[in-house]
């Protein structure tokens, strides 16, 4: 049985073809995802035992950082096989599979972290309720994605259009939205955080990332305008403002 639900399959194409320009865009979310997995890490080390999962985890970078904070292995599961065959360099225990479609036995895992990955779908109920029902009670769910204030999708959403003749398909929710849909499954909010950093890109490193997508159609006539609505972002010394949200939810029963 295929694995990959047909609603996964356009996004699945992308990831694989993307796989190692994400790669290599790591030096850029670093600072972020450190941040990230500092504040997830200590919630996770409270649980005594149990599986620790990470749901898309694309090259395992935080998956990597978190496992060697804990101590103790954690699987990496994503539907990529390019994404898989980076992620085999950090973590050991990988699966495919998909987050609208979980491999795993209800009630079995004690904490599963998701970063980045459901703001890929304008629709994440499905996700909510498979990540619910493979949850332990008690278990732990961290979802952390681009808040509404992430400066580098804001300037995209403007830069896009122009460029790939359309805006981002990155879906970011408002919070509260967030969180009515996760209790609605079931989930109780334990807390919520913003985490903001400074990514470092150059002008030219923003406009190189654009003019080498396979779809962008980057005429020469169009730099002029891109600059300018990119230099309202990105400052001076070269930095733009990013900004996670992260949520702490718990399944109760
Ligand atoms: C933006 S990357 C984030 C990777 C990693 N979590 C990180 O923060 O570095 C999104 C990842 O989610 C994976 N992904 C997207 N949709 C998925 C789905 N339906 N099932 C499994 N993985 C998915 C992609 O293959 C990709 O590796």
């Amino acid at each position: 049985m295929d694995v990959i639900l047909k609603m996964s399959k356009e996004m699945l194409s992308f990831w694989d073809r993307r796989a190692e320009r994400f790669e290599n865009f790591t030096d850029k979310r670093i600072k972020g995802i450190r941040k990230l997995v500092g504040k997830i890490a200590p919630f996770v080390k409270s649980f005594e035992s149990g599986v620790v999962v990470d749901l898309g985890c694309g090259p395992a970078v935080p998956g990597e950082i978190l496992e060697s904070v804990l101590g103790s292995p954690i699987i990496g599961l994503d539907f990529s096989i390019p994404m898989l065959g980076i992620a085999k360099t950090r973590l050991r225990s990988l699966i495919r599979g998909d987050v609208f479609n979980l491999p795993f036995k209800g009630g079995s895992i004690a904490v599963i972290f998701c970063i980045n990955v459901l703001s890929d779908y304008a629709e994440k109920t499905r996700a909510y309720r498979q990540i619910y029902d493979c949850l332990k009670k008690g278990g732990a769910f961290f979802y952390a994605d681009y808040s509404e204030n992430d400066e580098f999708w804001d300037m995209n959403s403007k830069i896009y259009p122009l460029v790939f003749g359309m805006k981002p398909s990155v879906s970011r929710e408002p919070l509260p939205k967030m969180k009515k849909d996760l209790e609605k499954i079931g989930f109780k909010i334990v807390s919520k955080h913003l985490i903001s950093f400074k990514m470092k890109i150059t002008l030219e490193e923003y406009i190189n990332h654009l003019s080498t997508r396979p779809q962008s159609n980057f005429r020469k006539e169009k730099r002029e305008v891109v600059e300018k609505i990119a230099q309202t972002y990105i400052s001076k010394n070269n930095e733009i403002g990013r900004e996670f949200f992260l949520i702490h939810a718990q399944k109760l029963e």
